[in-house]
């Protein structure tokens, strides 16, 4: 693939932009400055690196990441109250179609999904696929055997034609719990808590499929998903 496609793929702005780019020699390839924007390097298998001012970025025919979502971001790119969680991430995922791979509230923390792979993006939010999600809720008022065991056995929400009952309901605490649902519908945890006779304070997603929130990465940081964090995210 050429240089210019290489950037422009990657979310570095308008082809011109691109051109640009490597015009001014801001554009490096193994440590080298390359100022032909139609020079050609192999971008398939092997882990294609270049740079932009200093900056290094893998070459990723789709971009699939993680983010550890801090209370007080919208999952909107046009958000209403808040920030967007977009403003935590390079521009360049927003530039190439990169989107929210489902909503968690401004005040929900903890594991978020963003791609561009529209099909990906699909499946993983289709009501039709089930995915267990494994949410921890602080409750206002300690939890209790009835509450669990409505939450395992089903609650109504307003709106639902059947109840809803999360797959797994296990107190982690006086005031905390661990739920496991495998829908995502609005404001689910938090209105099958308020359901159970209970009310959620603060909530956290800890796991999506088989895979949880890395210990290590801060509030607001991010990452790009390999290959065997997508196969945990499917096998779960
Ligand atoms: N359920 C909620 O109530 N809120 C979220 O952000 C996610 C799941």
């Amino acid at each position: 693939m050429n240089l210019e496609s290489i950037l422009f793929t990657q979310g570095f702005g308008s082809r011109r932009q691109c051109r640009a780019l490597i015009a001014d020699a801001r554009v490096s390839i193994g440590g080298v400055a390359c100022t032909d924007a139609d020079a050609d390097f192999p971008t398939g298998d092997t882990a294609f690196f270049f740079s932009v001012d200093g900056v290094d970025w893998p070459y990723r025919e789709h971009a699939y990441l993680l983010l550890n979502k801090p209370a007080g971001y919208e999952c909107s790119r046009d958000p209403q109250h808040h920030l967007s969680v977009f403003s935590l991430l390079p521009p360049q995922f927003a530039e190439r179609g990169v989107q929210c791979v489902g909503r968690l509230d401004q005040d929900t923390t903890g594991l978020l999904l963003l791609s561009d792979d529209g099909k990906f993006v699909h499946l993983f939010t289709s009501p039709k696929r089930k995915v267990p999600k494994v949410y921890i809720a602080t409750t206002r008022h300690p939890l209790d055997d009835a509450q669990l065991s409505a939450l395992r056995d089903g609650v109504l929400l307003h709106g639902e034609p059947k109840p809803i009952a999360a797959v797994d309901a296990a107190a982690r605490g006086a005031n905390t719990l661990a739920l496991t649902v495998m829908e995502g519908k609005y404001h689910q945890v938090k209105r099958m808590i308020a359901a159970a006779g209970n009310r959620c304070e603060a909530l956290h997603r800890e796991r999506i499929g088989g895979l949880a929130l890395p210990e290590t990465l801060a509030p607001g940081a991010w990452q790009w998903l390999d290959e065997t964090d997508l196969g945990s995210l499917r096998s779960g």
